[in-house]
């Protein structure tokens, strides 16, 4: 037994390394590590317990309990500091052990309508808008519909402008894929009676070889108007106020006379564009008495104008493209731009 005398400070000297100690342990294990070197066997309390020996019997009582308390109060202090660490680690882990359950779902992808039905929609709302009712009919059909009820008979030259593709049934150039939309105003006026406002939209074909400007297969749009009193002003005032609904404000219309069969007197329409320029759109008319009779309409009581033009050309102008052919190539990198 050594016999160094007893040192009350020396607890409490003890106590406040301890907090130290405790409070810069950083993590449980190292607190477990701090417990055994400040309260195990080789601690330095217990090195003090081997002096109790050395004291007065009243004194050791006293100085007993003093350690007792010191011990307990160490023991308090690392029970905080453990409570302390072990919530900070069971937080992190709970962190970076978090699953996110949410699903991030991206936004569906929606495709939208192709440049072509665009313009169809486009156009049928202007004209819907003006009175107009949308009017269908098939895609292949007979000479008399696609040609001879619209005043071209088999002689006549204007057949040979529309590049008709036949098709192999009846007779020779009997059936055919429709080269423009117009077969569509005989069946119409031969199914209603008069007046007649209606559009006539769908897709129609020639035996062109396709290139920047042309497509064997396109899509028209063509007009009809039946009614009492109708004359040319008509006809350009419904041109006039669809081109500026449909392209805007600014944009003037003029006719040009040229020549179809089954409109007299027969007119080209332009538009003007931004550089003072004009563009060709299409062609019109007032229906030839010929067409009225053939579909049993009276000419000297009912009188109607006529136009048409390409969808697909609108499309071209609308969407600024540099080649038709891009309408059919189906090369969505191209179509999703619009
Ligand atoms: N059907 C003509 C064409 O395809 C266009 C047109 C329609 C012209 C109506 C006058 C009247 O070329």
């Amino acid at each position: 037994m050594t016999n160094t005398p007893f040192d009350p400070e020396s607890l409490q000297a003890i106590l406040s390394d301890a907090q130290a100690r405790a409070a810069a342990a950083s993590d449980v294990a190292s607190l477990g590590a701090l417990k055994g070197e400040l309260l195990g066997k080789k601690s330095t309390l217990n090195g003090l317990k081997k002096q109790l020996g050395g004291l007065e019997p009243d004194q050791r009582k006293a100085v007993g309990q003093q350690m007792n308390e010191t011990k307990s109060a160490i023991e308090a202090v690392l029970a905080e500091r453990e409570a302390e660490l072990s919530a900070t680690e069971r937080a992190s882990q709970l962190e970076a052990e978090r699953l996110d359950l949410t699903e991030l779902r991206d936004e569906i992808k929606r495709g939208h309508y192709h440049l072509i039905t665009q313009s169809r929609d486009r156009l049928e709302d202007v004209f819907v808008g003006m009175g107009f009712q949308v009017a269908e009919g098939p895609e292949v059909e007979t000479a008399w519909y696609n040609f001879e009820a619209l005043n071209i008979p088999d002689w006549h030259p204007a057949r040979g402008s529309f590049d008709t593709i036949f098709v192999n049934l009846g007779e020779e150039e009997e059936v055919m894929l429709r080269s423009h939309t117009s077969p569509v105003q005989i069946r119409t006026m031969e199914n209603q009676e008069p007046p007649i406002y209606i559009i006539a939209p769908g897709r129609t074909f020639r035996s062109d070889v396709a290139d920047a400007t042309h497509l064997p297969a396109f899509n028209q749009i063509e007009g009809l108007v039946i009614d009492k009193g109708i004359t040319m002003g008509d006809l350009s005032g419904t041109i006039d106020a669809f081109v500026k609904a449909f392209f805007g404000h600014e944009v003037k219309t003029r006719l040009r006379p040229s020549y179809f069969p089954f409109t007299e007197p027969s007119a080209e329409f332009d538009i003007s564009r931004a550089d003072g320029s004009w563009l060709e759109l299409g062609g019109c008319g007032m229906v030839h008495p010929n067409v009225l009779r053939n579909c049993g309409i009276d000419p000297e009581e009912w009188q109607g104008f006529a136009f048409g033009f390409g969808i697909d050309r609108l499309a071209v102008m609308r969407y600024e493209l540099d080649d038709i052919r891009e309408l059919v190539n189906n090369d969505v990198r191209f179509l999703g731009q619009f």
